[in-house]
């Protein structure tokens, strides 16, 4: 039996960042209402995972200044767990008020990307979410935690496997359930996924790592490949292919979760996703942005060799 004849008997649980890293990126002026009905799609595309918005500073993401008015349009599906970032314990007190189900929180393997998106080194951020991880456990919420700049960084360069492993570690340490490893800028190629995802696995359990990839150098569905070969089993995906961090030059957009489901439906792997569903969400969202979605499948249009999808 080939490595690909084992992945189709796995199944691959699909975290949805459109609407946070999707939107938070997105010059357009999108409204609460958009956003809502967007959730609302993806919901209804059977996600079982999404992360809706980010309890951040509004100075410093204006586009998720509505997070709370989000969460209180959207409607809850049975068994989805809708999910906001926090960087701060303020930010985890407005989600709290928000009903979020879990949280996310973001430390950086890099210290000078970690002081523009953060405007605080590592330790400093590592030392900031230990009281926002007590708090959320006594609150009974999940924390995932992610790892930024795992593959490489815009200011500085290489990123050592060392520091993600370290970096990961301490998040898991302190209570996060998962870590997503993320390739901010999409630099990343499936040989530097494996020697990552080498480094990570001696010391922490595959089943607790995820793989956050950006498509910028259109190496994203390649990434995939290489984690599921090495085990991993959750990944990120924005509806779309939206995205970017705000903070990071040239950060294009996350691997689209068409262009994911694509390629998991085709090789036989079950994730309860629908290829359309997520597509018509994209879609309803895309005359609001003012340019075509990035998608490979969005743009084909059609999501098997037979079927057009309409319009
Ligand atoms: P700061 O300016 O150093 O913090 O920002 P501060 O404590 O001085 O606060 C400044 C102002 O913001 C104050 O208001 C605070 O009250 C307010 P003022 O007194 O001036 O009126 N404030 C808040 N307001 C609402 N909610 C909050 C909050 N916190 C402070 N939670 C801070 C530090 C961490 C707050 C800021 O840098 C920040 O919000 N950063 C978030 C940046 C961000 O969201 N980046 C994009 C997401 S990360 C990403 O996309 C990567 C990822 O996808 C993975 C990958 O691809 O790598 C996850
Ligand atoms: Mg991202």
């Amino acid at each position: 039996m080939s490595a690909l004849d084992e992945l189709r008997r796995s199944t691959v649980r699909v975290m949805e960042v459109g609407p946070r890293d999707g939107l938070q990126n997105e010059a357009a002026r999108v409204s609460t209402e958009e956003k809502v009905a967007f959730v609302d799609a993806l919901s209804a595309a059977g996600h079982r995972a999404i992360e809706v918005s980010a309890f951040v500073s509004p100075k410093w993401v204006p586009q998720m200044a509505d997070a709370a008015d989000v969460f209180s349009g959207i409607r809850r599906r049975k068994g989805t767990t809708y999910s906001a970032l926090v960087p701060n314990l303020k930010g985890l007190e407005r989600a709290l008020a928000a009903q979020v189900d879990e949280v996310a929180i973001i430390a950086h393997a890099s210290e000078t990307f970690s002081r523009r998106n953060l405007n605080q080194g590592i330790e400093e951020s590592l030392a900031g979410y230990l009281p926002v991880c007590d708090r959320a456990r006594e609150a009974g919420l999940r924390v995932r935690g992610y790892v930024s700049n795992a593959f490489g960084c815009p200011f500085e360069g290489e990123v050592s496997p060392a520091k993600v492993l370290e970096v990961a570690g301490r998040m898991i340490d302190m209570g996060a359930y998962e870590v997503a490893i993320s390739d901010t800028t999409g630099v990343g190629h499936p040989g530097q996924v494996d020697a990552v995802l080498a480094a990570l696995t001696a010391r922490l359990p595959v089943d607790r790592l995820a793989l956050h990839f950006h498509d910028t150098r259109g190496t994203a569905l390649a990434n995939v490949l290489a984690g599921l070969l090495a085990g991993v089993r959750t990944f990120d995906a924005s509806a779309g292919g939206l995205g970017g961090c705000p903070f990071a030059p040239a950060a294009t957009g996350n691997l689209a979760t068409e262009d994911l489901l694509f390629m998991l439906d085709g090789l036989g792997i079950q994730t309860g996703v629908s290829l359309d569903g997520v597509m018509a969400a994209s879609r309803a969202i895309e005359p609001r942005l003012g340019h075509p979605l990035p998608s490979r499948v969005v743009q084909a249009r059609v999501t098997s060799a037979s079927r057009e999808v309409s319009a």
